[in-house]
């Protein structure tokens, strides 16, 4: 049965969120004495302000396989898995002993392990690369790679979408998801900062593009021309939904990069290893010159890893020596003759832990036989989820690529960010809050998506669709 799409009762949609988040304070008393506890200490309450939201989160004690479990006991099917983290799902035994071997056998040297070998040689085969480096975290896999295309091309600004997120480092905090008032025209968007603290002569040397608009993107880089070191593009855009390229998008940015003399970058920290072996870059069958990987290739571990052509990651040499006429600027150096060379640093880079995670997850857990029944039950769920919006006539859709999905909750397909700022967030909030009281547990916010894991089951993808459904059939009862 396939219903119009209703138009719901705005008070029954607000009286079932006030009633589930009543009920979320009733079952979770823990977390939120911890809560009130841990704002005399942390600004917002958390570590990261993404972990921050209304009126107060869940705070953790365990997690195995696909389930997860709160302070007050309660036990949650996980369908957030860390923003993403765990294609592997949490603590797989496999990765679980390794670890617990290299717990005992030291965990950091700031010397190479053999184990770095192993990951940058198996990344290289998933990503076809020539060369390959570790950082900590997807955050720093994007600033280094757009230092190292600055380095290569000599140039200073880079690009990036509109309602794309790439870590929190300067360059890339822009735009993320600017309030309509100074967002600009849709066919050459402004360039907002999402925090203050940004030097604004850096804010400037970011453009900003809208996704999925490839005549917009050629006229802004013409208006660029010569100028754009890097265009940094997530192939699918997991920070506002799921937002997937449209057909010859992905095609036509590479071909719009090479024209223009930009290094493309594709961010697949989170697409990376989980739509497919060789994550977007093989999903699709386009190649970047850099991509930056992070999250699920160290499963649960921190890790960051960004690779790519030869040419391009070999600009990354040694800092030049002290007092050189090179000497003084780390940054962005060129060195005497033309050459440049990029500085790539850190204490904790290919550490042996964060080493030993990666192989383990890369050629023992997320193995080529892995992608087809993960994509079976991303298809599942979304078909579950659509037969019940159509059944019951939600203004919503369900959209996924692979193992990543979720339900948008707005009747029109959103193919960029300024159709997803019409997503109608108390209906996803009171879908929020009666599905984690009945445990599932998604992401904290509608921008984000479900992730299923290598340890989720059908009978997990079940559940959620029963109570995705129950929600439908009280939301739309006469
Ligand atoms: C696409 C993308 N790039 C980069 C990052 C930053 O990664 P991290 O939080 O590990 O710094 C994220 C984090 O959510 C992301 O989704």
């Amino acid at each position: 049965m396939t219903t119009a799409p209703a138009s719901i009762d705005r008070q029954r949609i607000g009286a079932i969120a006030q009633r589930e988040e009543a009920r979320y304070r009733e079952r979770t008393p823990r977390s939120a004495e911890l809560f009130e506890r841990a704002r005399r200490s942390l600004p917002l309450g958390v570590a990261s302000s993404f972990q921050a939201y209304e009126p107060y989160p869940l705070f953790m004690t365990d997690a195995r396989g696909s389930l997860i479990w709160d302070v007050d006991g309660n036990e949650y099917i996980d369908f957030d898995m860390a923003f993403g983290v765990l294609a592997a799902g949490h603590s797989h035994p496999i990765l679980a002993d390794v670890l617990a071997h290299r717990v005992a056998n030291g965990t950091c040297y700031t010397f190479p392990v053999e184990d770095g070998v192993l990951l940058a040689e198996e990344i290289k085969r998933r990503f076809g690369a020539d060369l390959v480096r570790f950082s900590n975290s997807g955050t720093e896999a994007t600033m280094d790679a757009i230092r190292v295309a600055r380095g290569f091309t000599g140039r200073e600004k880079i690009l990036k979408f509109e309602g794309g997120y790439h870590g929190h480092h300067d360059d890339v905090l822009v735009s993320i998801q600017p309030p309509r008032e100074l967002m600009g025209p849709d066919d050459a968007p402004a360039t907002v900062p999402a925090s203050a603290g940004l030097p604004r002569s850096r804010v400037d040397e970011t453009v900003v593009a809208p996704f999925n608009r490839p005549d917009a993107l050629e006229r802004i880089l013409e208006r660029h021309q010569g100028q754009i070191a890097a265009i940094i593009i997530e192939p699918v855009q997991f920070n506002i939904g799921v937002v997937p390229p449209l057909p010859g998008f992905l095609e036509r940015v590479r071909e719009l990069a090479t024209a223009y003399g930009a290094v493309l970058i594709f961010d697949e920290v989170k697409t990376g290893v989980v739509l497919a072996y060789g994550g977007a870059t093989e999903h699709y069958g386009v190649r970047p010159d850099l991509f930056c990987l992070a999250k699920s290739i160290g499963g649960g571990i921190p890790i960051g890893a960004f690779g790519g052509r030869g040419e391009v990651m070999s600009v990354i040499e040694r800092l030049p020596e002290p007092g050189s006429v090179a000497g003084t600027a780390l940054e962005h150096t060129t060195i005497p003759g033309g050459a440049t060379r990029v500085a790539h640093l850190g204490t904790f880079n290919g550490n042996p832990l964060s080493m030993a995670a990666g192989v383990a997850v890369l050629t023992r857990i997320l193995t080529h036989d892995v992608y087809p029944t993960l994509h079976a039950m991303g298809e599942s769920l979304t078909n579950g989820c659509q037969e019940v919006i159509d059944d019951f006539g939600l203004p919503g859709y369900a959209v996924n690529v692979g193992p990543k999905g979720c339900v948008m909750f707005t009747p029109a397909r959103v193919t960029n960010y300024r159709d997803f700022i019409g997503l109608d967030s108390e209906l996803w909030a009171a879908s929020f809050f009666y599905l984690a009281n009945r445990g599932i547990l998604l992401p904290p916010g509608p921008d984000d998506q479900w992730t299923l894991s290598v340890q989720h089951s059908p009978a997990d993808i079940d559940r959620y669709v029963s109570t995705f459904r129950d929600f439908a059939a009280e939301l739309t009862a006469t």
